[in-house]
């Protein structure tokens, strides 16, 4: 057994009923949850569900004091189960990591050997946080279009939250992959970066939200990636065209979908629900293969930005107050 060894996490704790306080404080080894592989995290990134953890939502993360950080990228320092050994280059993300377990906004976290991915060759730990799993996501959403038949030939693909990680990361694979992106832009104008990271053109929430209650609206998209839910969402199903493909992964607007059934049973949309929390390892592993070489994507890389731990506290609170754009990488010192 490695000997227990202090390291440094952010903590977020609950001081009063809903109140919370975030500090860079001391940790030890020993305080880890069981699990079969130790990991040294070198890079972490920045999550919207990492924000909900670090600000006490209960949905989330159940029990504080708590570590958050749904992604993790470092070396293998110890391994009970076979398939690691030390000095392993790991991706750890999603599962229950930074939920209920302690998460990468740490230097070390433990977890089972079930929720570890060998390095992709072509990354390494702080490009593939780049990624992380809004990058995961994004691309697996991108892997179900392609999946469902939408081509670059069938016409414009909309994209909503394009100023946040999923969104912006979608929007860059899919322009590298030829398709004519549509990005539906956030509160602040953002138009020039959702240009510079591969839209075609932008709209607003406004042009991207109907408010007539019609059932069926003018078929425009050959596909939809949302990541807000809501109003959005529904008005993109009702606005894809013939056998088109809507993915849905978050809810950052709202969790409700008013709809009917009628985009389905007279368009035959086909609406996929994106899990990546769950995605089965085989899946996973080739979507990471894929954002490290197919679909990579420098330009949207290149916007990324990188902070320490002690300026996760004030990140945090900026991606709440929806002034967060693109990604943030987290380096552990
Ligand atoms: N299912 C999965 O496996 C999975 C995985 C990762 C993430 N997610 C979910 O995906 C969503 C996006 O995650 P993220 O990490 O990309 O978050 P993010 O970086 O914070 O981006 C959120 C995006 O949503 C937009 N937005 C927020 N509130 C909105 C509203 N009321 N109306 C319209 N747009 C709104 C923001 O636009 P502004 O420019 O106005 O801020 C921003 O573009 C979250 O709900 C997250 O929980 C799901």
């Amino acid at each position: 057994m490695v000997e227990s060894k202090n390291f440094k996490a952010l903590v977020v704790e609950e001081v009063q009923d809903n109140q919370f306080k975030r500090s860079v404080t001391e940790k030890s080894t020993d305080d880890l949850p069981a699990g079969d592989v130790l990991v040294r995290v070198h890079f972490s990134s920045l999550n919207y569900k990492d924000a909900l953890s670090a600000t006490g939502n209960k949905g989330v993360t159940r029990k504080y004091p708590h570590t958050p950080g749904i992604d993790a990228a470092g070396v293998v320092e110890q391994s009970s189960d076979e398939r690691f050994k030390s000095g392993d280059e790991v991706i750890v993300t999603s599962y229950d990591l930074g939920m209920n377990t302690s998460g990468g906004f740490g230097q070390y976290i433990k977890v089972p050997a079930d929720w570890v991915v060998p390095m992709p060759e072509a990354f390494s730990a702080r490009e593939s946080m780049l990624y992380g799993t809004a990058g995961f996501t994004a691309a697996l959403s991108v892997y179900q279009l392609t999946q469902h038949n939408v081509l670059p030939e069938n016409g414009d693909i909309l994209v909503s939250g394009a100023t946040g990680g999923v969104g912006g990361i979608a929007v860059s694979i899919l322009s590298k992959m030829g398709y004519s992106v549509v990005a539906v832009n956030g509160l602040s104008d953002a138009s020039d970066y959702l240009k510079d990271i591969g839209a075609n053109s932008v709209i607003s929430i406004d042009e991207a939200t109907d408010k007539s209650d019609r059932p069926l609206l003018k078929a425009k998209w050959a596909g939809s990636i949302d990541t807000v839910g809501g109003d959005i969402l529904a008005t993109s199903i009702k606005s894809v065209k013939l056998s088109g493909t809507v993915t849905c992964c978050g809810n950052a607007a709202s969790a409700d979908l008013p709809l009917t059934v009628f985009p389905f049973i007279l368009r035959g949309v086909m609406l996929i629900g994106i899990d990546s929390q769950n995605c089965p390892m085989p899946l996973r592993k080739k979507i990471w293969e894929k954002m490290a070489e197919d679909w990579r994507v420098p330009h949207f890389e290149q916007r990324v930005s990188e902070i320490g731990l002690d300026d996760l506290n004030q990140r945090i609170d900026i991606m709440m107050e929806r002034k967060h754009q693109g990604r943030t990488v987290v380096k552990l010192p």
